[in-house]
């Protein structure tokens, strides 16, 4: 069944927002590799490439639908951030935004009685209680650290094992 205008209007807006997500992680990466803080600027690069399988999530949801794709200019970010914790603490803000924007595409497929987009939109629900809680958790022990070195190398090195994972490939073992 086609998507109706308003929850297509709400998704391609979505979109955007995603790839302005990978945008605003890969500044703050490249910004990271410049201090040489190489596991916080792979953390961050991983985030990227996260927020740009968010985005195809979406993409390819708008076409399933037999909806239309617009594709508008995505917002510039900054490569000036001055520490980890200020960079942290904004993805934090970032999020809950984000959060924000995906209930409200809830609150329009439940009104819609678009049940195939409301389960689509469960997987995002899930991942943004992630998603807060990562870009919190390092907030705050940034905060701890403070201006101790040890610990922001120990940091540094915790984030640089993080692994990506495509959630847009099926589950299940890889095929030959
Ligand atoms: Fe795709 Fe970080 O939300």
């Amino acid at each position: 069944m086609k998507i109706n205008q308003k929850l297509e209007d709400a998704i391609n807006k979505q979109i955007n927002a995603e790839l302005y997500s990978a945008y605003l992680y890969l500044g703050m990466s490249a910004r990271c590799t410049e201090m040489n803080l190489k596991g916080m600027a792979h953390w961050l690069y991983v985030q990227a490439q996260e927020e740009m399988t968010h985005a195809m999530k979406f993409y390819r949801f708008v076409l399933d639908r037999s909806g239309h794709p617009v594709m508008p200019a995505i917002e510039g970010v900054s490569t000036d951030w001055k520490a980890p914790v200020e960079m942290f603490a904004a993805a934090y803000e970032h999020e809950k935004k984000v959060t924000a924007m995906i209930n409200n595409i809830v609150d329009i497929a439940l009104a819609e009685r678009d049940h195939a987009t409301a389960s689509m939109l469960n997987w995002f629900v899930d991942e943004q209680v992630e998603e807060e809680a990562n870009s919190s958790e390092i907030t705050e022990k940034l905060k701890l650290i403070g201006e101790s070195k040890d610990g922001l190398f120990m940091l540094d090195k915790e984030l640089s094992v993080r692994v990506f994972v495509d959630s847009t490939l099926p589950a299940g073992p890889a095929q030959p």
